[in-house]
């Protein structure tokens, strides 16, 4: 049988651009060599698009950026291109590729722009689709679907962060005092990797949090703050998606699971199974695999969330493409399912092609 080709992008114009690298040079170590070629496409913080053909060990660490074996390239929206077209020394050539795996986190890459572009190119490609990728992206927008479902998530509200004038916060002042009480979470309603991501224990600390998550966004999100454990679902499918047996659950070092906690300190701790009585980690995966097909997801997703004393189960976030280093929760979820890394990436791209729904529509 004749090799596909994957084109494998990583990077992106994204607050999570480092961790993106590090998750594709895995992806792209370990995609089954006797099925796939693998067409490497970079992207610089400032959105410079690349094929790039040196060593991949120059990939996690972005050294990839001043190597001189890259040329500009770009996803073709044209579909009679079918994949890549790139600016060689000799002239534009095109790289037809088979499917597309985006590895982008974050903005840019995981919020439905690239996927909007994919789904011109007439592509397969691995994960959801522009609709389900920007509503899970949008944390105030994800939260009004799941309650319009009846998916229980914390208490909240939301404002654009011009609304927060001297006079505007005095406002939203009194209904973060009225409807949610002390300490509160602030965030950026659409970033990731918890940056620009606060606690807030009072309100004389307010104003400065605003000001974190304004800087990245112009949308705020201010929820209750759940004491309780914090766990993680992962859901594999197209429109029957199941999730893997192992519930996880993950225990900060920090105050919060914050950016340094995540990728820096190591000190954070993978429970997997997470400490949870079996019923409750059951109804957590009905509701993980119930979230993702309302949303409209594919392929995959992780899937958070907040476990108040032990039984009272709130969801946090969809994450469309989750981090995927071996030591990432959603494969390690999979592995401990008996699905090893290599598998899980070959049944992604098995669903990226059957996935007639979200591509070729006409
Ligand atoms: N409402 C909340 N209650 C308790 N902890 C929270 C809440 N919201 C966020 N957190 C903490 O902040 C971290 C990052 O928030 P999250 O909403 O998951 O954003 P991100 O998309 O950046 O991962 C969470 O993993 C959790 O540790
Ligand atoms: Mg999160």
């Amino acid at each position: 049988m004749q090799k596909k080709k994957i084109a494998v992008l990583f990077g992106g114009c994204s607050s999570e651009h480092e961790v993106s690298r590090v998750s594709a040079y895995s992806v792209i170590r370990n995609l089954p060599k006797e099925k796939y070629d693998i067409v490497r496409i970079g992207i610089t913080r400032d959105g410079r698009w690349y094929l790039y053909n040196g060593p991949d060990d120059k990939i996690p660490g972005g050294e990839w950026e001043r190597s001189e074996e890259k040329m500009p390239a770009f996803l073709c929206p044209d579909r009679s291109v079918g994949g890549i077209v790139a600016n060689a020394p000799d002239g534009f050539r095109t790289v037809p590729v088979d499917c597309v795996f985006p590895v982008l986190h974050g903005r840019n890459g995981e919020d439905g722009t690239v996927q909007g572009l994919l789904e011109l190119s007439g592509l397969p490609f691995v994960g959801c689709g522009t609709l389900a990728s920007a509503v899970c992206m949008d944390k105030a927008i994800t939260h009004s679907q799941l309650a319009n479902a009846g998916i229980p998530s914390a208490k909240y509200l939301w404002f654009y962060s011009s609304k927060y004038t001297s006079e505007g916060a005095k406002k939203i002042k009194v209904k973060v005092n009225a409807r949610l009480g002390y300490p509160v979470f602030v965030k950026p309603a659409n970033s990731g990797s918890s940056v620009g991501i606060s606690k807030v224990l009072r309100e004389e600390e307010l104003d400065a949090a605003v000001a974190r998550a304004a800087a990245e966004s112009d949308k705020i999100l201010v929820e209750e703050a759940v004491a309780g454990q914090e766990v993680e679902c992962a859901v594999l499918g197209n429109l029957d998606p199941k999730a893997a047996g192992a519930v996880g659950e993950i225990v900060a070092s920090a105050e919060f699971y914050d950016y340094d906690d995540k990728y820096k300190s190591g000190k954070s701790k993978l429970n997997i199974p997470a400490r949870l009585d079996e019923a409750v980690a059951a109804e957590i995966r009905s509701i993980a695999e119930r979230a993702f097909r309302m949303l409209g997801c594919r392929g995959f997703a992780r899937v958070d969330f907040f476990v108040r004393n032990g039984r009272e189960i709130l969801l946090n976030e969809l994450n469309t493409i989750p981090g995927f280093t071996p030591i990432s929760m959603y494969p390690k979820l999979w592995e401990a399912s008996g699905v090893s890394y290599g598998e899980l990436l070959d049944r992604l791209v098995r669903l990226a092609f059957d996935d007639g729904a979200k591509n070729f529509k006409k």
